[in-house]
């Protein structure tokens, strides 16, 4: 039996697509405010509707480790994708609590319950130190303690720590370090904010970082699986791409233009959100500017050779996900 969190996220659906369309017998988490019809929509414009009903739900909270023991009662392997992403310094404590709370009272449970593999989705926002031959952020890349960091990137360092201890304490482990997912489920998921028509999409930041489709994502999670490739740690990155390249190419579709934002003024509303955020309205951390002015590059040869994969293009991904993304909120 293998378990998936986050079943209702967008990795998570898209997931649980792939595992039960090739036969895996699926149990996924939700919580009571989960909202499983969309799951069930998402399996019915794959035109798999039928096995959607195959998927055995349990209700309740990775935070509740009442509850864990019922969950991973004869489970083999876990696919953990459930986190709470979010970037507003209101959050924080929302932030670490789900994303590392959680991944600790899940590798406990795993452990106790004798489960044997943990397949874990970190990020490559766990990633600091650039490899300085091939300027790039690869596998080996550690954490920077001295760097500035957003809650969500901390989250998810010391999440990823938590499934290395389970690692240590005798689970299989796979961690994959996904880069910017390009996706679409809902029309809310935090991946899908790229596609909406917003004030902040018009306005591009001078960094960049690295793009990846959730297909390719989750075709890799399942490869990695299949083939057993425990304890160790892959970096899922389609391209390497400026912020202006990509929200420019999104704009493109909407006959609109995208203007660029100058670290200057970027940092001017750092400061006034920060003063702001006790009001209510979203701010804007040190850490997500760092990440927004900066080009970081990540290396994505480790997979490609271990797999010999070939990504979907960031401009297809885009296509692709846009389309369906205007697809889902037309049909809201
Ligand atoms: N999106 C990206 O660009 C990106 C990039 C790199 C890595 N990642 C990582 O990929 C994973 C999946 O991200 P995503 O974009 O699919 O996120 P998502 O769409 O926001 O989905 C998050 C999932 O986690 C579940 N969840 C949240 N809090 C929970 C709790 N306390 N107990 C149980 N389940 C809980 C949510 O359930 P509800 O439906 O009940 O809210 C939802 O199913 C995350 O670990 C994220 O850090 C994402």
């Amino acid at each position: 039996m293998i378990f998936v969190t986050g079943g209702t996220g967008l990795v998570g659906s898209n997931l649980l697509l792939q595992l039960v369309d090739k036969g895996e017998k699926v149990r996924a988490l939700k919580r009571s405010s989960s909202n499983i019809r969309e799951v069930e929509k998402f399996f019915k414009r794959n035109k798999s509707q039928e096995i959607f009903h195959k998927i055995e739900w349990i209700e309740g909270d990775i935070l509740d480790v009442t509850f864990l023991p019922t969950a991973l009662k004869g489970v083999k392997t876990i696919f953990h994708t459930a986190a709470y992403v979010s970037f507003d310094p209101k959050e924080e404590e929302k932030v670490i609590q789900i994303n590392v709370d959680g991944t600790e009272a899940l590798v406990n449970e795993a452990i106790d319950s004798g489960v044997e593999n943990i397949i874990y989705v970190s990020s490559i926002a766990a990633m600091d130190d650039i490899n300085p031959i091939s300027k790039l952020i690869d596998e080996k890349s550690t954490w920077n303690n001295d760097a500035k960091h957003s809650a969500y990137a901390t989250s998810k360092y010391r999440s990823e720590m938590e499934i290395w201890r389970g690692s240590q304490e005798g689970l299989n482990v796979i961690v994959v370090n996904p880069s910017i997912i390009i996706g679409s489920y809902d029309g809310n998921r935090e991946s899908e904010k790229l596609f909406q028509d917003n004030f902040i999409n018009n306005y591009a930041p001078t960094g960049g970082t690295g793009f990846v489709d959730v297909r390719d994502v989750v075709k890799i999670i399942i490869n990695l699986y299949d083939q057993k490739l425990y304890n160790q740690k892959f970096i899922i990155n389609s391209e390497n791409i400026t912020y202006t390249e990509v929200l420019g190419q999104v704009a493109k579709k909407k006959q609109k233009e995208v203007n660029s934002i100058s670290n200057k003024t970027l940092k001017g509303l750092q400061i006034i959100t920060s003063f702001t955020k006790f009001l209510g309205t979203p701010a804007l951390d040190s850490g997500t500017y760092q990440a927004l002015t900066t080009f970081t590059k990540y290396d994505n040869s480790k997979i490609i050779d271990t797999l010999n994969y070939t990504f979907i293009p960031v401009s297809e991904a885009i296509d692709y996900h846009f389309k369906n993304y205007q697809e889902v909120i037309s049909s809201k």
